[in-house]
């Protein structure tokens, strides 16, 4: 069989972006509005440092207005919480995102629900988790990096429709959301994580597999059925430079479709994250208007 096709994220990315950057300038022709995304940065993580940084230059680039909030590491709960009360009531953000994981003592998840769900671009609210367990897509802010693995999907050509696809990995940001975005494009779905016995058995049934367990190369080619597609959420700071969760070189031969890591997922999630930020801001537009002409 010839090698697996290598999903090329960064250009599915880029047309991402491109749409992003048209419905920007639509938004500001319709409403006079410049859509705004607020990023808070708590203490200097360096990787967390990375993320936002490459997140705020990418906003710019389509025109979104980026607010940029760098409170230090000893910052108080009652502090940020303050902030994120601020940014909610700011009609110039349209998105707030706390990058994660914060200091030690705060806590990530209390922090995440005290941002207004309409401006939750992350999609890491009870209410917005809830939504999407609902299946009220139109009304939920989706978290990025599943609706990410989604379009990966979608542009690779795999058949989500009655596949077995296995979600390895159980995290609010990505595992438990994505299990129901593939529940919705009528996959079956397990999803498996460090308890789960046999996994390589698991793993070797899915016809569409994602791993995002953050094991640098946990999946092998043995793990793999052949011909699945496999996309790798995985990005491991290693010695050996960023990998993923996947052993690249040697699942490709084997499979249909693989992402590369880097220069799959990761490019998705930024990209997700600006079309989030439009969305948001359209909503909270229309919802403004039709607030002033009954009002
Ligand atoms: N930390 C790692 N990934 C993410 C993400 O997508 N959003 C936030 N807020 N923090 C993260």
């Amino acid at each position: 069989m010839a090698e697996g096709v290598v999903i090329d994220g960064r250009a599915v990315a880029q047309g991402v972006r491109e749409r992003v950057r048209a419905e920007v300038a639509e938004i500001e022709a319709e409403h006079g509005v410049t859509p705004g995304l607020a990023t808070v940065l708590v203490g200097e993580d360096p990787a967390s440092a990375t993320y936002v940084r490459m997140k705020r230059k990418a906003s710019a680039e389509v025109g979104i207005a980026s607010h940029d909030h760098e409170p230090p590491a000893s910052v108080s709960r009652e502090e940020l919480a303050a902030l994120v009360a601020e940014l909610n009531e700011d009609e110039s953000v349209h998105g707030i995102l706390v990058q994660l994981p914060l200091p030690a003592h705060l806590d990530d998840a209390e922090l995440t629900a005290l941002i207004d769900p309409a401006k939750d671009v992350d999609g890491l609210h009870p209410v917005n988790a809830g939504l999407l367990a609902h299946g009220r897509f139109d009304e939920a802010l989706v978290p990025c990096t599943p609706r990410g693995v989604i379009e990966l999907l979608r542009f690779s050509g795999a058949e989500l429709r009655g596949a077995r696809a296995v979600v390895l990995g159980r995290s609010m940001l990505v595992g438990k959301p994505l299990a129901q975005l593939l529940l919705a494009e009528d996959a079956t779905v397990t999803q498996a994580h460090s308890k789960t016995r046999d996994l390589a058995g698991v793993l070797a049934e899915a016809d569409v597999l994602v791993a995002a367990a953050g094991v640098p190369r946990l999946v092998g080619a043995e793990m793999v059925k052949d011909g699945a597609t496999v996309i790798d959420v995985g990005t491991n700071r290693t010695d050996d430079g960023l990998v993923g969760d996947v052993d690249f070189d040697a699942v490709r031969p084997k499979v249909r479709a693989i992402t590369p890591v880097p220069g799959g997922v990761g490019p998705m999630t930024i990209a997700m994250l600006l079309q989030n930020t439009v969305e948001a801001a359209r909503r909270q537009l229309a919802a403004r208007r039709a607030a002033a002409t009954t009002s």
